[in-house]
C-alpha cells in the first residue's frame, strides 16, 4: 500500500506543518548558508578534465594544422568521444530491454525483439564508426573526454531504469525515449561541427547516423504511447483544439 502521500496521516501532518515561526526564518538562513558553501566549491573547483591530445605524430600534425586554422578541434575531439561513450550506453540499454523483453513481452504492442535487436545493432555500428572517426583525426578512441564524462553521468539514471528487475516495458520505455531524445540532438550537434570543419566525409557518415536516429526516436516513441494504451485511434479529435489535429493527423517525422 502506498504510504507516501501526506494524507494519509491527517494528525501527523498537522503536527509537520505547525512550525514554530522561528524555525520558519531560521530555514532561510540555512539556504543562503549551503548556497555559499556551493559556492565555494564551484568558485574553487577543477574543469571537468580535459581533452587529450592525439598520440600519435599524424594525428598531432592533423590538429597543429586545424589550430592555425582556428577550427579548435578540441572541442570536435570532445564531442566524438561523448557521442562514443553515448552509443555505448545506448547499445547496453537496448541490451538490457531485450533482456526484459525476452521475460515479459507479451505482444499487446507491435515492438518485438528482432525490432529491438535492430536499433541495437545500429548504436554498436555507430560506435565503432566513432572510434574510427576519432583515429582517423589522430585521437584515442579509449580516452575519456570531458564530454564522455558528462554523458556518462547524464545517462546513470537510464541504466538503472533499465536494469531494475522491477520497471515494466512502460517504464523502460519511457527511458530509452529520453536516452533517444538525447542521441538525436547530440547527432544534430556533430553533423554541425564536422561541417564547420569541412570534414565531408564525417558529414555524410553522420547524417545517416541521424537519420537512424531519426527513425529509432519515432518507433520507440510510438512503442511507448502503444504500451500506455494510448493508440491514435482512441484519442476523441473532435475535442482537441485545430493546431492539436493537425499534429495528430501529420505523419511521424522520416
Ligand atoms: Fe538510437
Amino acid at each position: 500500500m502506498n504510504r507516501t502521500g501526506i494524507q494519509m496521516s491527517p494528525i501527523d501532518s498537522k503536527a509537520m506543518q505547525d512550525i514554530e515561526p522561528a524555525l520558519m526564518d531560521s530555514d532561510g538562513v540555512d539556504e543562503m548558508a549551503l548556497a555559499e558553501l556551493r559556492s565555494e566549491y564551484i568558485a574553487n573547483a577543477d574543469a571537468l578534465g580535459s581533452v587529450p591530445l592525439p598520440g600519435t605524430i599524424t594525428g598531432a600534425v592533423t590538429m597543429g594544422v586545424s589550430m592555425l586554422k582556428g577550427e579548435s578541434p578540441q572541442i570536435l575531439l570532445d564531442k566524438l568521444g561523448e557521442r562514443l561513450a553515448y552509443e555505448r550506453t545506448g547499445t547496453r540499454l537496448y541490451d538490457a530491454l531485450i533482456t526484459k523483453c525476452e521475460v515479459m513481452l507479451a505482444g499487446e504492442i507491435s515492438m518485438t525483439i528482432e525490432d529491438l535487436e535492430q536499433i541495437r545493432a545500429d548504436e554498436a555500428r555507430h560506435f565503432l564508426m566513432l572510434a574510427d572517426a576519432i583515429e582517423s583525426l589522430g585521437g584515442d578512441p579509449t580516452s575519456q573526454t570531458p564530454s564522455a564524462d558528462l554523458v556518462g553521468v547524464e545517462s546513470l539514471g537510464l541504466v538503472q531504469v533499465l536494469n531494475d528487475p522491477r520497471t515494466s516495458i512502460a517504464q523502460s520505455l519511457h527511458a530509452i525515449v529520453t536516452a533517444e531524445l538525447s542521441d538525436k540532438a547530440g547527432w544534430e550537434t556533430l553533423v554541425a561541427l564536422a561541417d564547420e570543419h569541412e570534414l565531408s566525409d564525417m558529414v555524410d557518415r553522420f547524417t545517416q547516423a541521424l537519420n537512424e536516429e531519426r527513425e529509432h526516436l519515432a518507433l520507440t516513441q510510438t512503442w511507448y504511447e502503444e504500451a500506455i494504451g494510448l493508440t491514435y485511434g482512441d484519442v476523441e479529435v473532435d475535442e482537441l483544439p485545430a493546431q492539436s489535429q493537425s499534429q495528430l493527423q501529420s505523419p511521424p517525422p522520416p
